[in-house]
């Protein structure tokens, strides 16, 4: 019997080729894992009227951690749909969103950056409860101490592993109740722990220092929407969504993914980069105890980048094939 159960969910767009690769690359690895394969989003919704069948549930449930490639979010969103990585961000209660962002051999990259966002994962703004009263629109915007709570007790941790550094992203000088209810709520928790330097930064602000001054940065925490956007800007920072890898993660389960989305654009053209996944994966790892095999696949992922092939969103030529092609040989 294989050492891991692991579920991949290939998703929409791009997802159906680097979900693929990112598993040829975990074999080249030796991973030693069984696979269960399940669907989930737009596309699958627009095949049978749900963005995520019961089977769906039942490999996540019955593995030890989730490989997930992309879904779509229609802007005009059909009737009944649901957006499959946010229902199951919510389902799982997977209150974690890891991003890590790191400088690698990537042209254009700034130097020196490792800094990790944590982003509050299922509530905010994003727990959709949209309303529409003839011209006014209004969202609701959900805060608990309960899930602040549990955000920062993940990132003072994470950040005890790493530099002992966390910074507080927020907006309470505009939103003193929902944005002061996580903010004090974290302070409150995080100044128990010994020896951290903890800190706070208004998130536009905190956008500017991002852009001007990456390296003082360890690890930030933020609400749900904040941590959305500024992941993507912190991609940007060290080479872009093609190699922005995250992992949603709560007490019992673990879904691993690509920053980006399907990429509707390039979607069956051959030419994704699967890094994000390939990345994702390492995550992966890194969660199921396996060290050595996240570290040596994270160190041919960084050489594939200084030698080559790179793909087009690095400046290369390198369609998916043949990148993987490459990675998989320097494995
Ligand atoms: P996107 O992330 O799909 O693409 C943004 C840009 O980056 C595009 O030009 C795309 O070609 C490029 N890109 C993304 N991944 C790439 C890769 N692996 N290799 C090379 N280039 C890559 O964002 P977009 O276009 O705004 O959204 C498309 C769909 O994806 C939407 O329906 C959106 O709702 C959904 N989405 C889903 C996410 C998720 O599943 N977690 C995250 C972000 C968007
Ligand atoms: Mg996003």
């Amino acid at each position: 019997m294989a050492k891991h159960r692991i579920a991949l969910i290939e998703g929409d767009g791009i997802g159906h080729e680097v979900i693929p690769a990112a598993r040829r690359v975990l074999d080249a690895l030796g991973f030693d894992a069984e696979y269960v394969e399940a669907h989930a989003g737009y596309e699958y919704f627009l095949d049978h009227g749900t963005s995520t069948p019961d089977a769906t549930y039942e490999a996540v449930e019955n593995t030890h951690a989730t490989l997930f490639g992309a879904a779509t979010s229609p802007t005009d969103k059909p009737k009944g749909f649901q957006g499959a990585i946010r229902h199951l961000r919510q389902k799982y209660g997977l209150y974690a969103n890891v991003r890590p962002t790191k400088t690698r051999p990537v042209p254009g990259a700034f130097q020196n950056v490792d800094l990790v966002i944590v982003r509050e994962n299922t509530q905010g703004l994003y727990v959709e409860q949209e309303r529409l009263y003839g011209d006014t629109a209004i969202a609701d915007t959900v805060i608990t101490r309960g899930a602040s709570q549990a955000i920062g007790q993940f990132a003072t941790r994470l950040a005890m592993t790493r530099r002992q550094q966390l910074t507080v992203v927020h907006k309470a000088n505009v939103l003193p109740v929902t944005q002061g209810l996580f903010l004090n709520t974290i302070m409150d928790e995080a100044r128990l722990i010994d020896g951290l330097n903890l800190g706070t930064m208004i998130v536009d602000n905190a956008a500017m220092q991002l852009v001007r001054n990456p390296q003082q940065f360890d690890v930030l925490v933020m609400t749900n929407m904040f941590g959305d956007i500024l992941s993507d800007l912190a991609a940007g920072l060290v080479g872009g969504l093609g190699i922005a890898a995250s992992g949603n993660i709560g007490d019992q389960f673990g879904i691993f993914e690509s920053v980006h989305g399907s990429a509707p654009d390039i979607a069956g053209k051959g030419v994704a980069n699967p890094t994000a996944t390939v990345l994702a994966a390492v995550l992966m790892l890194q969660h199921l105890g396996e060290a050595e095999l996240a570290a040596k696949l994270d160190n041919a992922v960084n050489r594939i980048l200084e030698e080559g092939p790179r793909t087009r969103d690095l400046g290369g030529t390198a369609g998916t094939e043949e990148f993987t092609r490459a990675l998989i040989g320097m494995l």
